[in-house]
């Protein structure tokens, strides 16, 4: 949610900052600003839409100046307009702040200001900010934002710049992301490396309540108390390349083909010698043998991975396992004890009701065990094991790699723990990593399949309403290729489990609705046969997506059957998922839709 970016240095700051906001514009794009120090004077550019917007009106300003910062928004106080867009200025117009985060104390704190006189331009939480700032600005800008952070509540990074500061600014955060880039001779933040990667590999990783002043030859670090912090450089180890297009129309397309790559990533490195072997991982067999229940908690798509290892967690160690969104766990009072492991699932490492829920988990008890994509992310750092899925940058905002990845992890965690807890054998072990281990040129022959599925939606993409059914792992999997298809298509769609669509759903079904069913679960699959037919006796068109082994027996009921490559059942969720999402993706297509950033959402959500 809202991307921020600042420099310092001897380069011209308009154009770093326009570079970074364009790798930052996943988080956020309905408003983008800047602002920077001209030889003493403030200039600030804003305005409602995209990069692209605020691009052409800097062609005619000329912005000169080698400090600044930028902002790149999604709306949550105010709605987008060039006013509510950041950057925010202080009524004298001497101090100029970018935030991420929401500030939640703001209506306290904008009473306060107007009964000093301070008066308020935009609907924004930000702009009390810009206006405290100036408040508590006395000669020290490090001071001064010093007590704004002691007051304000919520969540931020900020970056704040002034008037008569031209060689420094501040920034600082509190569960909102914000990381230091070190150059030579320049210094950067950002709220995501990709930004200010062209430039520089060593980063701070900033942490909650940290103050920083940046000149363009120092970076000093503050903790909450104005103590100086010793932060260690962390090396970021990929490259730029991962987090462009590389010739694909869309990031989600170019992800999608990245699917068998990280999948190996994932499991190869921790399958030595045909042991297996978790990284980062440190809970012990007794542990396992004691733990009482997992509680697995995450939000969207990282949930919907989180339903598939609750079948398998309890399929294969025989531990009760609840799933929960984030966003209801952090707020039930969950019965959680120091007998239970929450796992946490997330992306970024950074989704806020995710990383509440995970301190709710920990105040009461219980082991944290993390499964991230961002090294370093604030999730990462809280948690006591981690197994990263090394699924590289995901831009686009339908998350698609990082699912396949996400499963993958949890797939090594069950085994683990079934292994150390003697509920399966070495040889059922080896089988599923067999398995396993064919899944990505299960997925290459998928992709090359692709020109099917576009077909299929070039036919259907005026629907109006779809459903998903599908058992037991596939129900799982249901929820995420209804999900995906929502979040970029705008097609309603509802998920369900095969058999509860008969308890009032299928009343909706009539001629022409479109039914899409992953059939991936052997054991079931009869079962499914008969839901098909309940379907299309009420006129429904199916979609079926199975494995090779049941084309044509499935070719009799469904009218058009996609195959992925045979595989196992209880790992084909891993593959399965990939032709919904090419449904999805070309369904957005069809219809025209910004397939990397649809309408309304933004890829990391960063605040409640
Ligand atoms: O970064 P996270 O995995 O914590 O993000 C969780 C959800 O916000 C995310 O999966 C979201 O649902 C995606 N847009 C789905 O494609």
């Amino acid at each position: 949610m809202c991307g921020i970016v600042g420099y310092i240095g001897n380069r011209k700051a308009i154009p770093v900052l326009l570079s970074g906001l364009s790798k930052l514009e996943y988080r956020g794009y309905d408003s983008a600003g800047v602002a920077i120090n001209e030889n003493g004077k403030l200039r600030v550019e804003k305005c409602k839409g995209r990069l692209t917007s605020l691009e052409e009106r800097l062609k005619t300003e000329n912005l000169d100046g080698g400090m600044g910062i930028g902002h790149t928004r999604w709306a949550t106080h105010g709605e987008p307009n060039d006013i509510n867009s950041h950057p925010h200025i202080s009524q004298s117009g001497e101090i100029a702040v970018v935030h991420n985060g929401i500030i939640e104390n703001y209506i306290q704190l904008k009473e306060f200001l107007v009964e000093r006189g301070y008066n308020f331009k935009s609907d924004t939480d930000t702009e009390v900010v810009a206006h405290l700032v100036e408040h508590y600005y006395k000669g020290d800008l490090l001071d001064a934002v010093m007590k704004v952070i002691d007051e304000i509540e919520g969540s931020y990074a900020l970056g704040v710049l002034s008037k008569d500061n031209e060689d420094m600014f501040v920034c600082a955060r509190k569960d909102s992301p914000l990381v230091i880039g070190l150059g030579d001779g320049e210094n950067f933040i950002a709220s995501d490396i990709p930004a200010i990667l062209e430039y520089t590999r060593n980063i701070y990783i900033l942490e909650d309540k940290e103050v920083a002043v940046m000149t363009k030859d120092s970076v000093k670090v503050f903790n909450s108390l104005g103590a100086p912090v010793k932060k260690e450089v962390f090396k970021v180890n990929w490259d730029v390349e991962a987090a462009e297009k590389g010739g694909y129309e869309h990031f989600m397309m170019k992800e999608m083909y990245e699917e068998p790559k990280v999948i190996r990533d994932t499991f190869s490195p921790r399958i030595i010698n045909g042991e297996l072997k978790l990284d980062n991982i440190n809970i012990t067999k007794e542990e396992i043998d004691n733990l009482q229940k997992i509680y697995i908690v995450a939000c969207g798509t990282a949930y919907h991975a989180g339903v598939v290892g609750k079948y398998i967690i309890e399929k294969l160690c025989k531990i009760p396992v609840e799933v929960d969104v984030a966003s209801e766990f952090r707020y039930r009072d969950p019965l959680i004890t120091d007998k239970d492991l929450t796992i946490i699932i997330s992306q970024s490492g950074e989704t806020l009701d995710t990383l509440f829920a995970l301190r709710e988990a920990k105040n009461k008890g219980s082991r944290i065990l993390s499964i991230v994509n961002v090294v370093g992310s604030s999730i990462a750092r809280s948690s006591d094991d981690v197994l990263y899925t090394w699924a590289g940058p995901e831009i686009a905002v339908a998350s698609t790699k990082a699912y396949n990845t996400q499963l993958t992890a949890l797939y090594l965690v069950a085994l683990d723990f079934a292994l150390k807890k003697g509920t399966i054998s070495k040889e059922e072990a080896d089988n599923i990593l067999a398995s396993l281990k064919e899944i990505p040129a299960g997925i290459e022959e998928i992709l090359k399949d692709k020109e099917n599925i576009q077909k299929f939606a070039h036919r259907h993409y005026n629907a109006k309403s779809i459903f998903f059914i599908g058992r037991s792992l596939d129900y799982a999997l249901s929820m995420e290729g209804s999900l995906k298809l929502k979040e970029i298509s705008y097609i309603h769609s509802e998920a369900y489990a095969g058999g509860e669509l008969k308890h009032g759903t299928i009343a909706l079904i009539e001629k022409g609705t479109l039914v899409v069913c992953p059939m991936t679960q052997d054991s079931l699959f009869d079962k499914m046969v008969s839901n098909i037919r309940e379907v299309k006796a009420r006129g429904a068109v199916v979609l079926a997506i199975t494995q090779q082994r049941h084309k044509e027996e499935l070719e009799k009921t469904a009218d058009l059957v996609l195959t992925i490559p045979d595989v196992d059942s209880l790992i084909a969720p891993i593959s399965a998922v990939t032709p919904l999402q090419l449904f999805a993706y070309y369904m957005a297509l069809e219809k025209g839709c910004d397939v990397d950033k649809p309408r309304n959402l933004a890829k990391s959500v960063t605040v409640e």
